[in-house]
């Protein structure tokens, strides 16, 4: 509705807008109220995977709370308790007297060998060294590193990496224009930022007729690499260094770098890009496997862009931020790479590769 002032004497009157009613505790309430429930969810999934509920109903579907309890020794009324809440957070659905896992609730949560595989970023989001020691040093800002964190944190970022170089090996690197005849035919891969070795292993497996060289510059994450690579039996053709990728120099040249979900990290990215045109062979490839931070207000709006932003609060005590998949077009421009393209393989997940001249 309008309303009609009048207006000076002997002018017009002035014709005014209704002054647009600003949204109601009931429409701002539910905002408030869905991040609590979100918390919910998040802490009824983790307890279910350490627990191992999950893994039981996805074996036992139908399983009442007391036959989960009595299977894994648990409280029988704690359980009930669990299994409520997971299924009003559409975790599980009724089954007879009992529950089962919602479709796909198995691959999602549970198989770590799946490109769909999330289970591991409950027990990121979980760890100390995200939100725990965040707030603890909020007003000293002090920073860590690798080595200052513990080794359940290396397994747990180890499990959300494992997705990354599941998309990535082979069905990531098919769609970059040429390389895929190349690591069939064979040739010098090496894994930058390897961690654990899960990607190495990846590789090596998929690529019987490749070397391979993992490069990190934590000691932990490498030690596990080796015992990854020597149970997986290809000592052989792996070799692993231990170096600050702003140090590394990598001889024989390679003809593949890949980059895991790291290169966000590096202390001085263009040192590290200076090192990678160094280590590969004319015409080689390097493949920047990252999370695609969001640019805009709108993407850190979205349900991607708000898991990022979480695992922003490690980053920030590391030093460092995810960063815009086109930071990384830049990057590869500076440093006068050629051939540029990107994939966008999740919404979580892209690629950026490019050739050196
Ligand atoms: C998020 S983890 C990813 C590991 C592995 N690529 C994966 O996906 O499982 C990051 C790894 O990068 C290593 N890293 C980060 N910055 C580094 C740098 N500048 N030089 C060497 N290693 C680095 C860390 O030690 C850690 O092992």
């Amino acid at each position: 509705m309008t309303t009609t002032a009048p207006g000076p004497a002997g002018t017009t009157p002035v014709v005014t807008a209704p002054l647009a009613a600003g949204p109601t505790l009931a429409d701002t309430a539910p905002t408030v109220l869905a991040l609590i429930a979100g918390y919910v969810g998040h802490r009824t999934v983790a307890i279910g995977l350490r627990a191992g509920l999950l893994e039981r109903l996805a074996e036992h579907p139908g399983a009442t709370a007391d036959e989960l309890a009595d299977a894994l020794a648990l409280d029988p009324s704690y359980v009930s308790v669990w299994c409520r809440a997971a299924l009003g957070a559409g975790v599980v659905e009724r089954s007879g007297p009992g529950f089962r896992l919602a479709p796909n609730m198995a691959t999602l949560l549970l198989d770590a060998g799946s490109p769909a595989y999330v289970g591991g970023v409950f027990g990121v989001l979980e760890a100390h060294e995200v939100f725990g020691r965040f707030e603890q040093v909020l007003a000293s800002g002090e920073r860590m590193w690798w080595e200052d964190t513990s080794p359940e944190w290396i397994a747990a970022v180890s499990g959300t990496g494992t997705p990354f170089y599941t998309r990535l090996v082979p069905g990531g690197l098919e769609r970059v224009p040429g390389l895929a005849a190349e690591l069939d035919a064979g040739c010098r891969v090496a894994d930058t930022a390897c961690g654990a070795g899960v990607g190495l292993v990846r590789m090596a497996t998929t690529y019987p007729r490749c070397t391979f060289v993992g490069v990190d510059g934590d000691r932990h994450s490498l030690d596990l690499a080796r015992a990854r690579v020597d149970a997986a039996g290809l000592g052989d053709r792996v070799q692993l260094v231990h170096s600050a990728l702003e140090d590394m120099e990598l001889d024989p040249p390679a003809r593949v770098v890949v980059n895991n979900i790291s290169m966000h990290e590096c202390r001085d990215i263009d040192r590290v890009a200076q090192n990678v045109v160094a280590a590969l062979e004319p015409g080689g490839w390097f493949v920047i496997s990252d999370f695609p931070f969001p640019d805009t207000d709108e993407g850190l709006r979205t349900v991607p862009g708000r898991i990022m932003s979480g695992i922003q609060f490690f980053e920030a005590q590391i030093d460092d931020q995810l960063l815009p998949r086109s930071a990384y077009d830049d990057l590869l421009t500076r440093h006068g790479f050629t051939d540029l393209g990107s994939v966008q393989l999740t919404p979580m997940h892209a690629l950026t590769h490019g050739r050196r001249p």
